[in-house]
């Protein structure tokens, strides 16, 4: 529940408390975030006001009024640059004049219900649930009377999670226009007592294509940790989830701060430590951000998800978990178990074809498994990755009867159909790249660095949008599709747009996530029968923001029995296994080449959403009979993987 208590604002979930007050100076400074505490009235309080009898050493005062008051040592909500503290902003502005001093000052608060307005700023959400658990919110207004700029902050609780959302946008009041450098989503400062700064670890995932989600923990001195990503997506390099705990935590025991973005791009984590504070920030990544605000405009930052657990990383997680669950995933299949399914790519890579597959389904169908996806080689002239993405028509040479052909025979066969696509990019070597060169992210006249020799298409156009709007409706339309694996094997390079003015440039990472998130609504929305699976090289786009469209993300390339622990151990730290694609697959493993049992892959497979990915039909009767049994076992306790409790041991 959420308290204002005269200047005091208390924030209550189950377990945590969340306080912070309005100084007479009109800054918000943050209090206390942890177990719960009781606080009744204001003076309850008193005990967490740090005293400023004098200005520290060398520190700049705020003003002749509140000449005590330092901002480099206040544990701020809010924090900017220009007034004295000289930490990583909370919001960096260039104004109508030049100057980038911003102070920004309680205007006014408003306590409220409901999750945030997704149809607002195109960005994905929170909701209530299908449950409808609404969120309380407390909203708080700030303005820069000097320069004419208002901040609204806005809070949701997720009290029965002990998740805590906020958001942000600026407004430009001024008459000029002004540059946003930076807006980032959430800011979390904690005192740091005495003299010494140690006594808290940073934890992040860190990795790359086929090592996602390795754990990192860096035991804080002093000095700035940065967690982030460059890519144009959330990466492998470094997931958006990371904690902060104290040292003496444990997976069972002690005090553990969860963080997450709802967001798919560009993003950055900081923890700084100084004296006096350590300072969480999270947000879009500054660098290369840049955003236009002309009189009147304003600019929303996406949603960042925090919980405070006192029962370890398990608790930390467990909180995650039931967020995830049930205010992130929406759609008919959240809740649903998933079927299991044997998908076409590391038996064949691209070499597929309509008679090919229609075995693959049989062998299947004997071994009990319930979809059979077609993965990449389908359409065009796809004999390998130099050709063919943006041109979705089948290649009659592979499939004679084309999708809907090939659907009605997979189901024939007593099996569901599902299929490979990636909408949202384009080889050179394409019909629609040859149609329309200015459609993908690329600076004309320079030459250009490739990545799988495709090119990323650009979604800040809205007619590319709706382009492949029209284009996957018709494909996912041609047939019973029951499941769309949704790809992306490109980072981004050489990103420009040649729809945006020179001074615009530094909108098209951000404004390419809005178009995704435009295009995956409208989509999901279209199909809500589909059960659609993120992919990008594995998971280099596994967060908050796909799961808002997609219910699961294929967790890694890596199928490798071994490496597949340590990757599934990673993402359970901040998301349920339950929305992590991963298959069995052939041995010797193709990425590791280590011959690991088939046992030892179903083991890891069957805590995520199982899967096959092998040459089935080929594979002797001793291993068929094998698969077979891991699916009738695992369909028995499907159920119990799919919405059980998961314990990380030892
Ligand atoms: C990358 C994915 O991660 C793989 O599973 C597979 O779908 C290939 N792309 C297809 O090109």
């Amino acid at each position: 529940m959420i308290k204002q208590l005269g200047n005091l604002f208390v924030l209550e979930t189950e377990n945590s408390s969340y306080i912070f007050r309005v100084l007479d100076s009109g800054h918000l400074e943050h209090l206390y975030y942890g177990r719960k505490v009781t606080i009744q009235v204001e003076e309850d309080a008193e005990y967490l006001y740090p005293t400023r009898a004098f200005l520290p050493g060398n520190h700049a005062a705020y003003s002749e009024e509140y000449n005590t008051l330092s901002l480099e040592s206040l544990c701020q909500e809010v924090s900017s640059l220009g007034k004295g503290d000289y930490s990583v902003p909370f919001v960096d502005v260039v104004c109508a004049d030049g100057s980038r001093t911003c102070d920004f000052r309680f205007c006014g608060a408003r306590i409220g219900s409901g999750s945030p307005d997704e149809d607002a700023d195109g960005l994905p959400h929170s909701w209530a649930g299908d449950l409808g658990k609404t969120p309380q919110s407390l909203t708080v207004t700030l303005k820069d009377e000097e320069q004419k700029l208002s901040l609204e902050i806005a809070w949701y609780l997720y009290e029965e999670c002990d998740v805590i959302t906020r958001t942000a946008k600026i407004h430009n009041d001024s008459e000029g226009d002004v540059r946003l450098e930076a807006l980032m989503s959430a800011q979390l400062d904690f005192p740091t007592r005495g003299t010494t700064d140690r006594g808290m670890i940073l934890t992040t995932f860190t990795g790359g294509w086929a090592r996602e989600m390795q754990r990192n923990d860096h035991h804080l001195t002093s000095g700035r940790y940065v967690s982030e990503s460059l890519l144009g997506t959330s990466s492998s390099r470094a997931n958006p989830f990371c904690m902060l705990r104290r040292e003496a935590s444990s997976e069972d025991y002690g005090e553990v701060y969860g963080f997450n973005l709802i967001y798919s791009g560009n993003h950055r984590e900081s923890v700084e430590v100084n004296s006096g504070r350590i300072r969480f920030m999270t947000g879009i990544h500054p660098q290369g951000f840049e955003w236009q605000l002309k009189p009147g405009d304003d600019f929303s930052a996406p949603e960042a998800v925090f919980s405070f657990s006192g029962k370890g990383m398990n608790g930390l997680s467990h909180n995650m978990h039931d967020f995830i669950r049930e205010h992130i995933l929406r759609g008919p299949w959240a809740k649903k178990p998933r079927p299991v399914l044997l998908n076409s790519w590391e038996a064949c890579f691209m070499d597929i074809s309509e008679k090919r597959l229609t075995r693959f389904a049989r062998a299947a169908k004997a071994a009990g498994i319930e979809l059979l996806v077609m993965d990449d080689g389908w359409f065009g002239k796809r004999t390998d990755d130099t050709s063919s993405l943006g041109d979705w028509t089948p290649d009659s040479n592979k499939l004679p009867g084309g999708v809907t052909g090939l659907c009605k025979k997979i189901n024939d066969i007593g099996l569901d159909f599902g299929i490979w696509v990636e909408p949202e990019m384009v080889n050179v070597d394409s019909d629609l790249y040859r149609a329309h060169p200015d459609w993908a992210l690329e600076i004309p006249g320079h030459p250009h660095s490739e990545g799988r020799t495709q090119r990323v298409l650009d979604l800040t156009r809205p007619e590319v949008v709706d382009h492949l709007i029209e284009v996957m409706s018709e494909l996912f339309g041609s047939a019973d599709i029951k499941y769309v694996k949704w790809d992306m094997n490109r980072n981004f390079t050489d990103v420009f747009s040649s729809s945006l003015p020179p001074e615009e440039q530094g909108k098209v990472a951000h404004l390419y996530m809005i178009g995704l998130y435009r295009l995956m609504k409208t989509l999901t929305e279209r199909f809500p029968q589909i059960l659609f699976e993120g992919c990008a090289s594995g998971g280099n786009r596994t967060d908050l923001g796909i799961l808002c469209y997609f219910p699961q993300i294929w967790g890694s390339d890596n199928t490798d029995a071994l490496c597949r622990a340590e990757i599934q151990n990673g993402y359970s730290y901040g998301y349920p296994l339950s929305v992590i694609g991963s298959h069995v697959s052939g041995v010797p493993n193709h990425q590791t080449l280590r011959e690991a049992p088939l046992s030892s892959s179903y083991a890891d497979a069957s805590f995520d959403i199982l899967g096959y990915e092998c040459t089935l039909p080929d594979m002797s009767a001793a291993d068929k009979k094998a698969i077979a049994k891991q699916v009738a076992f695992y369909k028995i306790w499907r159920e119990v993987y799919f919405n059980g409790t998961f314990y990380r041991g030892r």
